[in-house]
């Protein structure tokens, strides 16, 4: 993952860079580090740990220089420790990168050989050396065009020189880089919203092209060296601000503001005076659509899973999810009449990327529903679906995840009414259920107090399992992903009529046990699932719905009820006790939530 920053100005930069990388911790927070020119050669501050550590140092705070490069990491190769933060530098060239580079253990044998030294455990060290080794023989441009050549892996960089004292370079293969201008000084970040406080005029590099950024200007090159011309993007100016107000947690601020979120997505796509959808500009004829491939890592996975029980149920089209990172490397076999969707909150995930940049080679029908509408998915997607939840800090995904089910649910509705599957009456009830649903999210925020309770039991199982049948079996895997993540206890998600085929011998006596069953289509299956779960010693905390029907079971340990809507929304309401569940149950552990231990909130490496 890991976020870079640089500053060519005519200031001291250190303060700006610090600020900068503070919004670009999303991206990893093993270390961080920073490097500046100064009289004549490169100084380097690293430290473990937080941007707050290293901005506690009296070397950062007296750090000179008015040329700079900063970066937050998230570990690929080597521990995270100061000694294998960013930057890495000799005495004549300083780097910062995000990426992996692949034949780093090749090019460092090579490196060696030719007496240069090693300190680090990092792949990125490979790229200093070498480029100190090419300046030997070659100019700035040529060193950097021969040095890129050499790598395999991706890849974006910011390089200073101790000779140049007027100069960054910003490199970019795989992960994504941004340039920015400013009033005699300009910016290199690894997305525009780190440069923001800063400027709103940007460029992106594409995969392949390098930069040198003076302070007076920007010259941009192709991968063979050639000189090109880039456009300036004017982006919105205005700084979202955001704090915790009143809550503890970013993640618990993100959990309360979902009937925004929610109420956000009604108010853009709903037409309720009209009872319609308003998909406004959609690129292609429903004729040309006749299935859709959804794709998505982790929890965006989960909303594309979610998504096709909703598209077989309210389509006649073929429809197919994926893993992104399994996507990327099958041999598939595209096709003309399907659309590929890709779910991201970021927009920014490299496999996700990866997936939709093989798409749009195979020339392929390309929307993504991202919450990030400046981003490298939403930018090269052919249409965009925008979430409209607002910046989401926690690591943990929140709002963002129900942002996206809902747009899905709105698209298989609108693609399901203009295929005419969709009788007019049930669509026009299906809509007026949406629009009740900000309010039924409300209220199922308030069940708190039962939540508290039960999470102790599950910190101190050994493990736990959430199990669902339909609708719910997606709901019941994040469920799992969200406890993992946050409280690092195993959970397993499982549709609920698998057990007997394998898991079933995990459960024992008091292992608490998540069983989600609305009164839908599958209540009574899911009902006696749980039954033989609770005959084997499980402690089950039913999640169902309110209704006049008593549940017939014995001995089930808690139940919790969520509001009664129709079948297709219960996995919006039975989502908010599990991220509750996962969220107490951190916080009785004490754990860092919103920045969970070995994650980052985008990931961009593969
Ligand atoms: O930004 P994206 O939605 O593409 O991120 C995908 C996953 O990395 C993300 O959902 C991850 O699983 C979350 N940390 C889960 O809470």
């Amino acid at each position: 993952m890991c976020g870079i920053i640089g500053i060519n100005s005519s200031k001291p930069v250190s303060a700006t860079i610090i600020n900068s990388l503070k919004k670009l911790e999303y991206r990893g927070y093993d270390s961080a580090g920073i490097a500046t020119l100064y009289d004549g050669s490169i100084n380097e501050i690293k430290s473990e740990g937080r941007v707050d550590n290293l901005e506690k140092s009296s070397l950062v705070k007296n750090m000179e220089g008015t040329v700079g490069i900063g970066h937050v990491r998230w570990a690929t190769h080597g521990l995270p420790n100061s000694i294998n933060a960013h930057p890495h530098s000799s005495q004549n060239v300083s780097v910062v990168h995000n990426g992996i580079i692949e034949n780093s253990t090749l090019l460092k044998k090579f490196l060696v050989g030719k007496g240069h030294k090693f300190k680090s455990q990092t792949d990125t060290e490979v790229i200093v050396h070498l480029i100190t080794e090419n300046l030997k023989t070659e100019n700035i441009v040529d060193s950097i065009k021969k040095t890129l050549k050499s790598l395999h892996g991706s890849f974006a960089l910011g390089i200073i020189f101790k000779d140049e004292p007027d100069l960054i370079v910003g490199a970019r293969r795989g992960s994504p880089l941004a340039v920015g201008y400013g009033p005699n000084e300009n910016y290199l970040g690894s997305d525009s919203y780190a440069l923001k406080s800063m400027t709103n005029k940007i460029t992106y590099l594409n995969d392949g092209e390098f930069c040198i950024i003076k302070k007076d200007h920007v010259e941009f090159f192709s991968e063979d060296g050639t000189k090109i011309n880039k456009k300036v993007l004017e982006l919105s100016s205005e700084e979202e601000k955001y704090d915790k107000g009143d809550f503890k947690h970013f993640m618990a601020k993100e959990i309360e503001e979902q009937p925004i979120t929610l109420k956000n997505g009604i108010k853009e796509y709903i037409d309720t005076s009209n009872n319609d959808i308003n998909i406004h500009n959609f690129p292609w004829k429903i004729n040309e659509i006749s299935s859709v491939t959804l794709i998505g890592c982790g929890t965006a996975y989960h909303s594309c899973l979610m998504a096709k029980y909703w598209f077989e149920e309210l389509t006649s089209l073929d429809v197919n999810i994926d893993i992104a990172s399994e996507f990327r490397y099958r041999k598939n076999r595209f096709k003309k009449d399907t659309l590929y969707v890709f779910v991201s909150q970021s927009g920014e995930t490299a496999d996700t990327y990866a997936a939709l940049d093989l798409c749009i080679k195979n020339n392929m029908k390309t929307c993504a529903v991202v919450n990030v509408i400046e981003s490298s998915i939403a930018r090269d997607s052919e249409f965009v679906l925008p979430i409209h939840c607002g910046t989401e800090i926690g690591v943990a995904s929140t709002k963002a995840f129900l942002g996206q089910i809902l747009i899905l649910y709105i698209l298989a509705l609108k693609l399901g009414s203009l295929k005419k599957d969709i009788e007019k009456k049930t669509f026009i009830e299906k809509i007026n259920d949406l629009k009740e649903l900000p309010k039924l999210i409300e209220k199922t925020l308030s069940l708190d107090n039962k939540i508290q309770a039960v999470s102790s039991t599950f910190n101190e199982a050994k493990g736990s399992m959430f199990l669902g049948r339909g609708f719910s079996f997606p709901i019941a895997l994040e469920g799992a992903l969200k406890l993992k993540e946050l409280s690092y206890i195993h959970a397993e998600g499982y549709p609920a009529g698998e057990m007997k085929h394998g898991p079933l011998a995990l459960i024992e006596e008091g292992m608490p046990v998540v069983v989600l069953a609305p009164r839908d289509d599958y209540y009574k299956k899911t009902i006696s699932n749980m039954q033989e779960v609770i005959a084997r010693g499980a402690k089950v905390l039913l999640i169902t719905n309110k209704s006049k029907d008593e549940i017939v079971s014995e001995n089930i340990w808690e139940t919790i009820e969520v509001e009664t809507t129709n079948e297709d929304l219960f996995p919006f309401l039975l989502t908010i006790p599990l991220q509750k569940l996962a969220y107490y149950s951190a916080l009785k552990k004490g754990f860092d939530i919103d920045k969970p231990r070995n994650l980052a909130k985008s990931v961009t490496v593969e």
